[in-house]
């Protein structure tokens, strides 16, 4: 297997200000390292602030179209020319309150690599799904969608967020073998289009991270960091789950 360095990133949602800025730029400065990459996802309106910052930063969507009549879309290749390197695509909210399906969420996908942003793709049974047992069928056709549009090769330079819906912002942190057993299951299943493309992708685990779950949850094989919301927002919180990412 080769060597994957583990990503911290923050998902701030639609929280956040120019002071708590302030706050995780320094706490990042500290634990950035050769161990771990921390990134963090502002509300676009404070993506300016955190890159002035000095946070490694992206948007938590983007349009899937280059610009135009599009009210309150975010451009990714404004995103870019800001300095930021990432976006979200897909997070279970935009799928399920903003009703963005499989196929606009690979419309993104290559709407942000087209512009040089690094895409991390999120994707992720919910509650009802996995009682019905039908949590490896939800992954693998989020996934094959946009394998089947962009191609096995378009996850090169990509990440992919597992976050079960069931564990966002509930306290329900899948256990630390059951997120191993679905990022195993998604990184089996990459590999059979490609081994090399399987054995490189970061896999990140989201939902309820937070300080005494993260070690346990990092040191899984398959696993390759978090995507942290609320424990984002607190900084000594972020910073303890960095802390605990080690490459
Ligand atoms: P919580 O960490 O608040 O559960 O949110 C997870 C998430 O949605 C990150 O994108």
């Amino acid at each position: 297997m080769g060597q994957r360095k583990p990503i911290v990133a923050g998902n701030w949602k639609m929280n956040g200000s120019p002071e708590l800025i302030k706050e995780i730029a320094a706490v990042s400065a500290q634990v950035t390292s050769e161990q771990r990459e921390v990134l963090i996802f502002p509300p676009a309106v404070l993506l300016s602030e955190a890159i002035s910052a000095g946070l490694e930063c992206g948007t938590q969507t983007v349009s899937e179209f280059d610009a135009g009549a599009y009210t309150g879309e975010i451009q990714a290749s404004l995103v870019k020319s800001l300095g930021a390197n990432y976006t979200l695509v897909g997070h279970s909210e935009r799928r399920s309150i903003y009703g963005e399906s499989n196929e606009d969420i690979a419309n993104k996908f290559a709407q942000a690599q087209k512009n040089g942003l690094t895409p991390i793709l999120c994707i992720g049974e919910t509650q009802e799904q996995r009682t019905e047992g039908k949590t490896e069928e939800v992954v693998k056709q989020q996934l094959v969608s946009v394998i089947e549009k962009l191609g096995i090769a378009s996850l090169v330079n990509s990440v992919i967020a597992y976050e079960p819906v069931w564990a966002i912002g509930t306290g329900l942190t899948a256990t630390p073998e059951q997120a191993q057993e679905t990022h195993k299951y998604i990184r089996d299943l990459l590999r059979s289009y490609d081994e090399q493309v399987a054995d490189a992708l970061r896999i990140l685990y989201g939902g309820s991270v937070n300080e005494s779950n993260s070690e346990l949850l990092f040191a899984q094989a398959d696993i390759d960091g978090g995507l942290i919301g609320g424990a984002s927002l607190k900084p000594q919180s972020f910073k303890a789950i960095c802390e605990s990412a080690k490459g």
